[in-house]
């Protein structure tokens, strides 16, 4: 039985026992299994990942905060970055990136130093302190894969600390990183001891955090208490945001010339139906290039179809955003999707919005960062007139 299966075993076994985190635990050892890159067949569309980037060779553009990255990573001590990103801008593609065994090897000054370790805890709503510690201490052992024994290590924060003495007498430096950490922050389970433990790790060993969450953690933590902790004063932020148009192109273009579809003739159709987010390239070059296969003769795609069967598979993300969207939000990029002006009130609305990148403003005018989501939009506003909205209908006034 290889290493890997018996830590897979080990961790599931005790995982199942404890009550908790099975799944995490799966989840982790797969990852530490094909961090090094599993070979795969190249399947006819390459644009269907919908959930995180798994395969290097499917990860596209955001090359500068890989760089950022390893650079605080490399520093002596390691630096925590927190990762803040609307859901689905490519946070958990960016970190398992970063976690990748070929990366590593190419960014970290001293690669054989580093252990790296990924705690997922997307199904680990409930998570116990107890669940976490097993978690990480089971995933550094297999990480090391026999070159340091902390599988002895207790299963308490003391444990946790024995573990990063017996790296750091060795050595070693940790990363641990933490993918939807709002999980954690948002968990009554953990409290400020805990954080004030991680404080302390990283302030006197070489131990970096890297989390993930779609807010500033400050703004989700479960206390007051918690979210004034000094803890969060070790993270440098770093905001992901929509692609720079070369990488959206680069996206367009080589995924779909390994194929032998080329979409690059059509790379200005595209951005205009998907905008800059990677999520909703994907989601439109996989249509394109579902089309072209259907259509072998080489006419011009009709691309009036293509956006439809887009739409029918965009519109439910598209009303994800636009329920997140409050009142005022909702009424500034209406008025920006019917080409009305904007009211000096709603300004700063506005100018968040192109923050965020559902509006872009490049040229001097704003308008919603896709020709789709404007339809969808124009589509809600008049939607939503019809129904009386919940002030008029307290004051009996007709829909404002
Ligand atoms: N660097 C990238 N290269 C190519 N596609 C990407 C990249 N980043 C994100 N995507 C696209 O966006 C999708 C979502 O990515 P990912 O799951 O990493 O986002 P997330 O921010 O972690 O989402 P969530 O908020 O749901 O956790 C991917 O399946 C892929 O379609
Ligand atoms: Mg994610």
């Amino acid at each position: 039985m290889s290493e890997v299966d018996r830590r897979l075993r080990e961790l599931l076994a005790t995982a199942t026992l404890a009550g908790s985190s099975g799944r995490a635990a799966a989840a982790a050892t797969e990852r530490a299994v094909t961090a090094g890159g599993t070979p795969r067949a190249t399947p006819r569309n390459p644009y269907l990942n919908r959930v995180m980037i798994k395969n290097a060779e499917d990860f596209f553009g955001r090359q500068q905060e890989v760089k950022r990255i390893f650079a605080r990573l490399n520093a002596t001590p390691p630096g925590s970055i927190s990762i803040v990103g609307e859901r689905k801008i490519g946070k958990s593609s960016l970190m398992n990136y970063v976690y990748m065994r070929s990366q590593r090897q190419k960014n970290l000054e001293q690669p054989e130093k580093m252990v790296m370790v990924f705690l997922d805890f997307q199904q680990e709503k409930d998570m116990s302190m107890e669940s976490f510690v097993r978690l990480l201490i089971g995933m550094a052992d297999c990480e090391l894969r026999g070159r340091l024994d902390v599988s002895g290590c207790a299963l308490s924060l003391d444990g946790v600390k024995d573990m990063v003495q017996r790296l750091d007498a060795a050595g070693l430096r940790l990363a641990i990183l933490l993918d939807e950490f709002e999980i954690v922050t948002t968990n009554p389970s953990f409290d400020l001891e805990f954080f004030s433990f991680l404080r302390y790790l990283a302030n006197h060993y070489n131990v970096a955090y890297l989390t993930s969450s779609a807010r500033d953690l400050q703004t989700l933590c479960h206390t007051r208490e918690i979210s004034d902790s000094p803890f969060f004063n070790i993270f440098t932020t770093m905001r992901l945001s929509v692609f720079q148009r070369a990488e959206a192109l680069e996206l367009i273009r080589t995924p779909s010339e390994r194929v032998g579809r080329p979409l690059a003739p059509h790379a200005e159709t595209i951005l205009g139906m998907a905008g800059r987010f990677p999520f909703f390239l994907q989601m439109a070059c996989s249509h394109a290039l579902e089309y072209l296969e259907e259509h072998p003769d080489g006419t011009a795609p009709d691309f009036a179809e293509i956006r439809r069967r887009f739409m029918h598979e965009a519109s439910l993300h598209y009303r994800y955003i636009w329920d997140g969207f409050d009142e005022h939000e909702r009424s500034a990029v209406l008025r920006l999707a019917q080409g009305r002006s904007i009211p000096d009130a709603l300004r700063h609305v506005v100018e968040e919005l192109e923050s965020k990148h559902y509006v872009e403003g490049e040229g001097g005018s704003p308008r919603p960062f896709s020709a789709t989501f404007e339809e969808f939009v124009k589509t809600e506003g008049v939607r939503r007139k019809k129904e009386p909205s919940l002030l008029s209908r307290l004051f009996k006034r007709p829909g404002a």
